[in-house]
């Protein structure tokens, strides 16, 4: 029996829908009853993350520490939806490799520009002016994934098409 849970790890640049899609998916998944938890990196950075910064290294330390916590979670029959920008693929494949088969890797890919123009919270705009250095897509890098488990074009798609994408998968693999 697969008494194991999932770890659903969402990536791709601020602004593109993460926590939107990863909110909508978990209360789906507790409407079916599962036990379902989020992390998220503007979450996590004020607590298991605080005083990480922004560098690779820091950027790094900050998804190893999400993998880590997703993975006891998600051993123990919990759905962990990780929603971080987690720009580096070299960081993901480490998550990939210690959470195995049950790990799944969805892209939510919104062109920079369509980001930018979103720009929900303000820090495009802060980033373009200088006042945040180092801000992903605009002056540091973003490593988009090239063999996601499932990719949410989230400038074509509806938010309740790219869920019901994320529940199919889900429900596929869990067969
Ligand atoms: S990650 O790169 O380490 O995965 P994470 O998802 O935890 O990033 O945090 C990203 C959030 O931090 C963004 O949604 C944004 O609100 C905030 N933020 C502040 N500074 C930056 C920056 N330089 N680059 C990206 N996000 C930033």
């Amino acid at each position: 029996m697969n008494d194991r849970g999932y770890t659903l790890w969402f990536t791709g640049l601020s602004g593109a829908g993460k926590t939107t899609i990863s909110q909508l998916v978990a209360q789906a998944l507790k409407h079916q009853g599962h036990r379902v938890e989020i992390l998220d990196g503007d979450v996590v950075r004020t607590n298991l993350t605080r005083g990480l910064g922004f560098s690779k290294a820091d950027r790094d330390e900050n998804i190893h520490r999400l993998g880590f916590v997703a993975h006891l979670l998600c051993r123990n029959g919990v759905y962990v939806l990780v929603a971080a920008i987690s720009p580096y693929a070299d960081a993901r494949q480490k998550v990939r490799e210690l959470i195995g088969e049950n790990f799944i890797e969805i892209y939510v890919n919104s062109p920079l520009e369509v980001c930018e123009a979103r720009d929900v919270k303000g820090l495009y705009k802060k980033a373009r002016s200088g006042e945040i250095k180092h801000f992903t897509g605009i002056d540091d890098p973003y490593e988009p994934p090239l063999h996601p488990d499932l990719e949410c074009r989230t400038d074509r798609e509806t938010i309740d098409e790219c869920v019901a994408k994320v529940l199919n998968l889900l429900a596929l693999r869990s067969r």
